[in-house]
């Protein structure tokens, strides 16, 4: 079952690398990802940079996401940026809810609700975040608050479409905190995430993808993407060295370790 889904790493830059640095990057990161199999390897990167490196990353193996998206096409909506114009710009996908967007700019659950099928309408690859905070884990409030993302952000993504949108599982007390999820807090985590796909649609349940997003780093990245459930890594600080992120795309590889 596992078999059939692609594992996906991708490097989520937040608000760091001027186009330069991008560029910079890149180039360091291609040679290094070029010969992994099996993996799908993307870098969400700042709206700035999206266009350098759609072009520097075209023909390569390495996809090219936004990290935030409006879902109108166009509209009197001051400082944002469209669905049809990150398409427009040839982006790949788009990553949506992150946490940090959702406590630092009031991104809701019913914005997500109409973002996430706006971009599979435009054909950009959805990576939609969930995850609990400290204190909703500390008081077993974990299952609640997943089940309630997923049900309001895909609410209108419709069954035969699910599997198309990737989810990233990121507990938001590991995000750039340098704490780690355990092997079985992940795991328990995504395969409940699973299961809730399943309630609405047993083949999306196995086909979607699942990520593992919070502190991965080179060390820790061959056991989590090991896990029954997960289909790959979100990475945040680990990803803005293109070494370590090469590392981290090469332990998501589905023969690694044999
Ligand atoms: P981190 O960030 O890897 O720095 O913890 C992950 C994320 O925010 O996606």
């Amino acid at each position: 079952m596992a078999a059939a889904r692609t594992p996906l790493v991708a490097g989520n830059w937040k608000m760091y690398k001027t186009e330069a640095q991008a560029e910079e990057y890149i180039q360091a990161l291609l040679p290094r990802v070029s010969s992994v199999d099996g993996v799908e390897v993307a870098i969400c990167v700042p709206f700035t940079d999206l266009r350098a490196m759609v072009d520097s990353a075209r023909g390569s193996r390495v996809e090219v996401y936004a990290q935030n998206m409006h879902q109108e096409p166009e509209g009197p909506f001051t400082g944002e940026v469209s669905v049809t114009m990150l398409s427009d710009v040839g982006v790949q996908g788009v990553v949506l809810g992150h946490s940090e967007r959702r406590a630092c700019f009031g991104e809701t659950d019913r914005a997500l609700a109409l973002k996430v099928p706006a971009a599979l309408e435009a054909g950009l690859r959805p990576i939609l975040c969930v995850g609990e905070t400290e204190s909703e884990r500390e008081n077993d409030d974990t299952d609640r608050k997943l089940r309630q993302q997923i049900k309001d952000d895909l609410v209108n993504v419709p069954n035969e479409r699910l599997a198309e949108v990737t989810i990233a599982y990121e507990p938001i007390w590991a995000i750039g905190t340098g704490k780690v999820a355990t092997a079985e807090q992940a795991q328990e985590a995504m395969a409940f995430i699973r299961a809730l796909v399943g309630d609405r649609d047993a083949q999306a349940a196995d086909a979607v993808r699942i990520l593992y997003g919070g502190s991965v780093k080179p060390e820790n990245a061959a056991e989590l993407l090991g896990l029954a459930d997960v289909d790959g890594a979100l990475v945040g600080g680990a990803s803005l060295d293109p070494r370590s992120f090469a590392q981290i795309v090469q332990a998501g590889a589905p023969n690694e370790g044999l």
